[in-house]
């Protein structure tokens, strides 16, 4: 017979030998595992109206020292872009500018690394920032996104996500530099996020 090209609807027409690979699919879950164990559908989604919440907040690490909250776990492998560097935080978050004074919020967590060899001083941030304060406390967003610190603009970071009161989260933040004291090497940026939620 000569060979033709398949027609595009063929591979959906079950053969006795798709049938037979999905039964014994099927018949390979564990006894009380199902697909339904893994997965339901709750519908219709009953959320209320979504709000917008506009955080405002001072975001404090300290790069070194006996004080700091960055720890470098990979080297630095190009002094002049920082590339390769990847720094563990867990940094303090305040109402005002002053974390030494300042009312405690929360905590940043979570990793920036600079990925570019041939861009200066880029860095992604991929962090959860937990709060603890007044009715978010136990509530979270996470937030990613480029940081260019020496550009003098501000930077825009996406919400990701959230737990909490932050559930279905999503939104923006603004974080402008606010200051930096190179004796404790202390970087206080500011931080204004908008999030949508329910
Ligand atoms: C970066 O600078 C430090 C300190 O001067 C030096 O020890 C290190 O070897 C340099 N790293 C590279 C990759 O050039
Ligand atoms: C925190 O300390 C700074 C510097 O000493 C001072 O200017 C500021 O008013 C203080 N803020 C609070 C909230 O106490
Ligand atoms: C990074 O850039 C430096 C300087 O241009 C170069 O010597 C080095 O080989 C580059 N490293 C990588 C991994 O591309
Ligand atoms: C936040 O919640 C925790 C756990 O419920 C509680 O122990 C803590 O006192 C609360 N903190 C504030 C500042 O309300």
């Amino acid at each position: 017979m000569a060979a033709t090209k398949s027609p595009v609807f063929l591979p959906l027409v079950p053969t006795i030998a798709t049938l037979l690979v999905l039964a014994a699919a099927a018949s390979s879950f564990a006894a009380g595992e199902s697909q339904t164990s893994f997965a339901t559908k709750k519908q219709p989604m009953t959320m209320k109206k979504a709000k917008l919440t506009h955080l405002h907040f001072y975001w404090s690490n300290i790069r070194s020292g006996p004080e700091a909250t960055a720890q470098i776990v990979a080297p630095i492998l190009n002094n002049a872009t920082f590339y390769g560097t990847v720094a563990l935080n867990d940094d303090t978050l305040t109402l005002g500018p002053n974390p030494d004074n300042s009312t405690s919020v929360g905590k940043a967590r979570g990793l920036y690394h600079f990925p570019s060899n041939t861009t200066a001083l880029v860095y992604e941030m991929v962090y959860n920032f937990a709060f603890t304060y007044g009715d978010y406390n136990g509530s979270s967003i996470s937030l990613l996104g480029s940081v260019f610190p020496t550009s003098g603009t501000a930077n825009e970071l996406s919400v990701a996500g959230g737990t909490g009161v932050f559930r279905f989260a999503r939104g923006y933040a603004v974080l402008n530099f606010f200051s930096f004291d190179p004796i404790r090497t202390l970087v206080v940026n500011e931080l204004d996020v908008y999030v949508s939620h329910y």
